[in-house]
C-alpha cells in the first residue's frame, strides 16, 4: 500500500511495489478513461528550486489527467525562499494547501528534510547529485515495456541476464545513482560504468554493489563496452554541479554517441537518456529503433499518474 507514503529514494519502495506501479501505469496507458476523474478536488504542489522540463510538466500533466489540480513555482526567485525563508517553513506552509508535494532542490537531503516537516507526502524530484527516484520508475518501466514483448513478467525477470551500461557523468548524475540503487535489488545482472576518471560513480554506490554481490566494471572506453551492452544509459555532464567552468568544458564532450559508434552494438540494444541531452547523442540516432529516450519521457507521465493515484489512495498499485 503506497497510500500516504513519501518517495525520497528508490529504496523506499519494494520491487513488488514498483511492479504494482508498472502494472497500474500500463492499465492507465491502455485505458485512457480509467482513473480520469479520480483525483478531482485534490491538489498537487510542485516546488522546483532547479530547472526542469520533463519532470515538472509530466507531474503536472499526470495530475491534470487524473482530474486534479496543480499549484507551485518553477523558480526559487518567485517564492519566499528568496526572502530568506527556511525550507522547513516553506514546506510546512505548502502542506496546508496541497494534498501532495513534489520537490526538486539543489541540496542533497532536501527532500528528506521536507518529508520530516510536511504533513502531506513528499515526492523527491531530484535532490542535488543524490537521488531522483521517479526518473528511476520511468527508466525501469521503459526497460520493462520494451522487453516484455517476450511475455509479461515482473521487473526481476525482465532485467535478469542484462548488461546495463551507464555512460557520462556518473559522479553527479542523480539519475544514475537512483537507477543503480534500484537495480541492486535485482539478480543476475551486470553493470558497466563508463566515465572519465574524474566523473566516476561514487564509492557508496560501488560499495552497495559489492554488498549485494552485483558484478560491475569501470572503464573510460565506450567502444570497449558497447558490444556487450543490452541497455545503454547515456547522461549529460552536469554543468551546474561543477566547481569550475574549465573542468566542465574539458569533460563535456567526452562521449558523443554517433551512428559509427553503434556499429558494434547489439541489435536489441535499448538506448536510454533521462534528458535533457546536450551533445551526448547525435540527432542522427533519433530515428534508430534502439533509441528509446522519447518513449521513456512518455512512460514517465504514465508512471507518475500511477504514483500520484496510489499515494492519494484512489488506486491500489
Ligand atoms: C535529469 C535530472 O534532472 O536529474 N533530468 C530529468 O529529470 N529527466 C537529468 C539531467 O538533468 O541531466
Amino acid at each position: 500500500m503506497l497510500e500516504g507514503r513519501s518517495l525520497i529514494e528508490p529504496g523506499d519502495f519494494s520491487i513488488e511495489e514498483m511492479d504494482g506501479l508498472f502494472n497500474l501505469a500500463k492499465r492507465i496507458e491502455e485505458d485512457r478513461v480509467y482513473l480520469r476523474e479520480s483525483c478531482r478536488g485534490r491538489l498537487l504542489a510542485t516546488l522546483f528550486f532547479e530547472p526542469s522540463t520533463r519532470t515538472r510538466l509530466s507531474f503536472e500533466a499526470a495530475m491534470l489527467r487524473l482530474g486534479g489540480s496543480c499549484l507551485g513555482f518553477a523558480e526559487p526567485g518567485s517564492s519566499s525562499v528568496s526572502k530568506g525563508e527556511s525550507l522547513a517553513d516553506t514546506v510546512r506552509t505548502v502542506a496546508c494547501y496541497a494534498d501532495l508535494m513534489v520537490m526538486r532542490n539543489p541540496k542533497e537531503g532536501a527532500a528528506l528534510l521536507a518529508s520530516r516537516y510536511a504533513e502531506v507526502p513528499v515526492i523527491n524530484a531530484g535532490d542535488g547529485g543524490h537521488h531522483h527516484p521517479t526518473q528511476t520508475l520511468t527508466d525501469l518501466l521503459t526497460i520493462k515495456r520494451l522487453r516484455e514483448r517476450k511475455g509479461e513478467a515482473g521487473l526481476k525477470d525482465v532485467v535478469r541476464g542484462l548488461t546495463v551500461g551507464f555512460c557520462g557523468d556518473l559522479k553527479f548524475g542523480r539519475t544514475v545513482h537512483s537507477l543503480t540503487k534500484a537495480l541492486t535489488r535485482c539478480e543476475d545482472l551486470r553493470l558497466i560504468f563508463i566515465s572519465p576518471g574524474e566523473l566516476r560513480v561514487p564509492g557508496y554506490i560501488t560499495a552497495l554493489l559489492d554488498t549485494q554481490g552485483i558484478p560491475y566494471q569501470e572503464t573510460s572506453s565506450l567502444e570497449e563496452a558497447m558490444p556487450s551492452l543490452d541497455v545503454l544509459y547515456m547522461t549529460r555532464v552536469q554543468r551546474e554541479r561543477f566547481f569550475n567552468e574549465e573542468d566542465y568544458i574539458r569533460l563535456k564532450d567526452t562521449y558523443v554517441l554517433t551512428r559509427d559508434k553503434m556499429e558494434t552494438a547489439k541489435r536489441e540494444l535499448i538506448i536510454l537518456h533521462p534528458l535533457p541531452r546536450v551533445n551526448e547523442i547525435a540527432a542522427e540516432l533519433d530515428t534508430d529503433p534502439r533509441a528509446a529516450y522519447f518513449k521513456q519521457a512518455k512512460y514517465g507521465m504514465f508512471v507518475r499518474m500511477a504514483l500520484i493515484s496510489s499515494i492519494l489512495g484512489v488506486a491500489h498499485a
